[in-house]
């Protein structure tokens, strides 16, 4: 009786599936990481990483607490709902310590991340196109008071 062989293509096939998921399945286990899955589909120790993390924004409730003449300010008008850290910046380290100023130098670019017309921009957010707004005039600043956009200093 002549006993059935596999062809040699098909034998070939079969040593090259079984190696690359043999493979794979190796490097799975050299490659993941020791907490994968701990408690879901992550790394269980990035958790601690990142709360071990110092924080950089105080937070507005920080900045009200000393501030509060310029919360007083911003309240009645247009920036009211704007932070002061989306302006000034992380400001956690002038918080706990004011003599330390780590508030970013403000130029004109931080009226603009804002307000530079943008068609992706919401139509609420007053823009202006940079090249026809009052150009040769100066700083935004020399206009528009920042805390109260609408007055003039
Ligand atoms: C513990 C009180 C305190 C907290 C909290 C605080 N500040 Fe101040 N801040 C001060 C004092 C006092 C000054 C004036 C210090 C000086 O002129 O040297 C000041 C000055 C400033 C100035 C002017 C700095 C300059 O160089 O002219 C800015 C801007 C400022 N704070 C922003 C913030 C922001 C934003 C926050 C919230 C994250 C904040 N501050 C939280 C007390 C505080
Ligand atoms: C829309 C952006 C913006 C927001 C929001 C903002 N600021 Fe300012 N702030 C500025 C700019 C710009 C200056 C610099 C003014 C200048 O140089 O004429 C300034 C100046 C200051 C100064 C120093 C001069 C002064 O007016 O007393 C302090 C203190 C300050 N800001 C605190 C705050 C606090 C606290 C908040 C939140 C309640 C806040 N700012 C919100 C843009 C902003
Ligand atoms: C983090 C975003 C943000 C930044 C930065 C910012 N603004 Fe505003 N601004 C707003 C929002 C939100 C409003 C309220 C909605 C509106 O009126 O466009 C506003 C309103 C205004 C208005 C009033 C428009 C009106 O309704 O008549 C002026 C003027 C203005 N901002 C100027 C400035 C200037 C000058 C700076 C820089 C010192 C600045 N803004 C920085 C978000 C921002
Ligand atoms: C020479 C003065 C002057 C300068 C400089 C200036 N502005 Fe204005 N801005 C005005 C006046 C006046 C208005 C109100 C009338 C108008 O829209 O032209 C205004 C209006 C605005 C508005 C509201 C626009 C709207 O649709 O209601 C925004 C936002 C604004 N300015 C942002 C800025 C920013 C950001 C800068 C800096 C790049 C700046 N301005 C520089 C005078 C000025």
């Amino acid at each position: 009786m002549r006993s059935f062989k596999l062809p040699p293509q098909i034998v070939r096939l079969v040593i090259l599936t079984i190696g690359i998921v043999g493979s794979y399945v190796a490097a799975r286990q050299i490659f993941t990481p020791k907490s994968f899955g701990q408690y879901g589909h992550y790394r269980g120790a990035a958790l601690t990483e990142i709360a071990s993390r110092e924080p950089r924004y105080g937070g507005q409730k920080s900045c009200n607490e000393c501030h509060s003449e310029i919360l007083v300010k911003t309240a009645k008008y247009e920036h009211k709902a704007v932070s002061c850290e989306s302006c000034h910046g992380p400001n956690k380290q002038h918080g706990d310590d004011p003599d330390h100023h780590d508030a970013a130098k403000l130029t004109a670019d931080v009226c603009l991340r804002c307000h530079e017309f943008s068609p992706s921009r919401p139509a609420f957010l007053k823009q202006i196109d940079l090249k026809k707004h009052y150009t040769d005039k100066g700083k935004c600043t020399e206009c528009h008071l920042p805390h109260q956009p609408n007055e003039v200093p």
